[in-house]
Formats: structure tokens, sequence, C-alpha cells
């Protein structure tokens, strides 16, 4: 008996051990991720200064979920703090304290936003600059001519982190990462944006995000990587299972305008950001409307 339980403290401790060396391996393989230094393309894109530029980009600010995630004043927040991923916080971009505006200069805002990489070329955790890398010069000057324009908020957060878990996820499996500068190509030309109009093509061009949960297909079904108790994403082609063959193009604008759709249904707003599309103009969402009546008619689930 006695000799069975040394045994087994052996093996325990031996396993322990293994552990220990596979959380240090993951965080040192992590870790010089987080450091890399990026080089990125010197892109020179025009900041304008006039109103009218700065209210689009406040527009185009609301539509694209920057202030969902980075607030009305822009001060920055706790976006999300879940020991499986870290501590998602949002920067404060103003010129106040704890913000970055004072310190970035017209380059360091535009690698920021389509790069997602630091002025001291390091990569950002988190912010989604995978769907802003295809924005248009004109769009992005102005959300950042927007932000420029914005006063001082004082708030001083510390810098998102991704928690031992998460690195453990991030080694482990290979499609998943925290880093987006990971999966934006810096050394191939960025493809064109298209012309803006009623098209298919621009529809697309407004409708990355939607992708992250809609799937690539726009088909629907779970959403992968995503906590268990969400709900799936529905069909938003028109094909098997979804409700657009009965909406009118009216319809459409006015479920993302209130989060209501024909059938009276409810949109919740913390799992479909109507919150942030709502901004779109009545130009932009019959963009969306032609793209997503100008997609394959897939079944639900096929994402
Ligand atoms: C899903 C939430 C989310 C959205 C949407 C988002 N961001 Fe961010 N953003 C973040 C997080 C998180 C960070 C902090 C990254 C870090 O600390 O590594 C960040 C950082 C930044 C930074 C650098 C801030 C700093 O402290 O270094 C800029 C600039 C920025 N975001 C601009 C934008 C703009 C412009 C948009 C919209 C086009 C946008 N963000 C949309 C989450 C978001
Ligand atoms: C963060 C995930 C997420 C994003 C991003 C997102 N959606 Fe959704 N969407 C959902 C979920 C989840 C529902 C179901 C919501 C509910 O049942 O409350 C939904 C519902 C809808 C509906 C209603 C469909 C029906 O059958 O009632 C439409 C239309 C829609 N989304 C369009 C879009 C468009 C267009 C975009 C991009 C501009 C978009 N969604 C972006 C998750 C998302």
């Amino acid at each position: 008996m006695k000799k069975i339980l040394k045994w087994s403290g052996i093996i325990l401790a031996v396993l322990a051990g293994i552990l220990l060396v596979a959380l240090a391996a993951a965080y040192f393989q992590t870790q010089s991720r987080f450091t890399r230094a990026y080089q990125t393309p010197n892109d020179v894109v025009a900041i304008p200064t006039d109103a009218e530029s700065i209210a689009l980009g406040k527009r185009i600010f609301q539509y694209r979920g920057c202030e969902a995630c980075h607030g009305e004043k822009l001060e920055g927040k706790v976006y999300l703090d879940n020991p499986a991923v870290g501590l998602v916080i949002s920067g404060n971009l103003t010129k106040g304290a704890g913000g970055i505006g004072r310190e970035m200069s017209d380059a360091d805002w535009v690698r920021g936003i389509r790069y997602g990489i630091r002025p001291d070329k390091t990569p950002m955790l988190f912010m989604p600059s995978t769907e802003f890398y295809f924005m248009s010069d004109a769009d992005l000057g102005a959300v950042i001519a927007y932000i420029k324009s914005m006063p001082a908020v004082d708030n001083t957060m510390p810098r998102s982190s991704v928690s031992l878990m998460g690195r453990v996820v991030m080694t482990l499996v290979p499609q998943i990462t925290f880093i987006p500068a990971e999966l934006i190509p810096m050394s191939t030309a960025r493809p064109a944006a298209p012309e803006v109009g009623i098209t298919p093509e621009y529809g697309e061009y407004l409708t990355g995000s939607c992708k992250v949960c809609h799937g690539l297909t726009m088909s629907g079904g779970a959403i992968p990587g995503f906590p268990s108790d969400w709900p799936p994403a529905p069909n938003i082609t028109f094909g098997g299972g979804s409700a657009l063959p009965t909406w009118s193009e009216a319809d459409f604008i006015n479920t993302i305008r209130t989060g209501k759709t024909p059938m009276k249904k409810e949109l919740r707003s913390q799992y479909m950001p109507w919150g942030s599309y709502k901004y779109m103009s009545d130009d932009e969402l019959k963009a969306v409307w032609v793209y997503l009546k100008s997609l394959p008619k897939l079944d639900y689930g096929n994402r």
C-alpha cells in the first residue's frame, strides 16, 4: 500500500512538472508574439479638418462599432474581464490623462487603426483591425479627423492583457489569436475600396463585421469561438430558413434602425449590434440590402 502511494505521488509530481513546463512554454511563446516589432507599410492618408468630414467621421466611428468599444466620449473602458481570455481594455483615444491623443502622429493613427500596430511597433491586442484594414483612405481619414477633434477626457486604465488560459489557447489552437496584426497581410498591397454607391460591392465593403457572426457566407449558425450561451446567428442570405425573402428593403432598413423585425421580433443588441449599424445612412443600408440579395441562397448554417 505504501509503495502504491509513493508511486502515485511520483507520477503526480511528474505530471505537475510537465504541466508547469507546458504553461511556461505557452507563456514564453505568446510573450514573443506580443513583443514582436512589426514592419508596416507607410500609408499616407490625408486627414481633413472641415466640419463636414468630422461629422462623417463620427458616423463611421459609430456604425463601424468603434463607439461601442471606445465609448461616446472616446474615453475607453473595460470591455471584457474574463479569465478565459483576459482583460480587454479599449484605450482612451483623447488627449486627456491616460489617453493616447497627445502622442499620436497622423501616421501613428493610420498604423494603429488599419494594421493594429502601436507606435512602438508592437501589436495591439483584441482591437479588430482585421475589419478596418479594408477601410478606404477617405473613410479612415474622416475617422481620424473626428478622433482628433474630440475634447480631452481624463481616464487612466491598465493596458489590455491575455490571461494564462488565453495564452494556452493561442498556443494550442492555431486558428485562435488575440493579436489581429497576425491576420493582416503587411507585405502585399491592400485591395482597393469600391466606389460609394448602392451596389453589392459597396454593401460588401460595409458588412465585413457581420461575417464574424453570420459567417463568411452569411448563412448563420452557432458562432465559433463565442461563449456557449450566445444565440446562433440567423441566416441572412435569401436561402432556406431565412426570414429575409419576406421582407422589403424598407423592412430591412427599419429592422436595423429600430432592432424590431417585421415579424415583431426584438433583436437583442448585446448579441446583434444594431445600435451601431443604425447610424448607416439610407443609401448605405440599401447597399447592404442589395449585397445580401446578391449572395448565393444558402440553407441555414452553411457558414
Ligand atoms: C471590439 C472592440 C473594439 C472595436 C470595435 C474598436 N476597438 Fe479600438 N481598441 C480596442 C481595444 C481592446 C484596444 C486596446 C488594444 C491594446 O491595448 O492592445 C483598442 C485600441 C485602439 C487604439 C490604440 C489605443 C491605445 O491605447 O494604444 C486606437 C487608435 C483604436 N483602438 C481606434 C479604434 C477605431 C478608430 C475603431 C473603429 C474604426 C476601433 N478602435 C474599434 C477595442 C476595439
Ligand atoms: C456580434 C455578432 C453579430 C454581428 C456582428 C452581426 N449580427 Fe446580425 N444577428 C446576430 C444575432 C445573434 C442575431 C439574432 C439576435 C436575436 O435573436 O436577438 C442577429 C440577427 C440579425 C437579423 C435578423 C434576422 C432575423 O431572421 O430576424 C438581421 C437582418 C441581421 N442580424 C443582420 C446583420 C447585418 C446586416 C450585420 C452587419 C452589418 C449583422 N447582422 C452583424 C449576430 C450578429
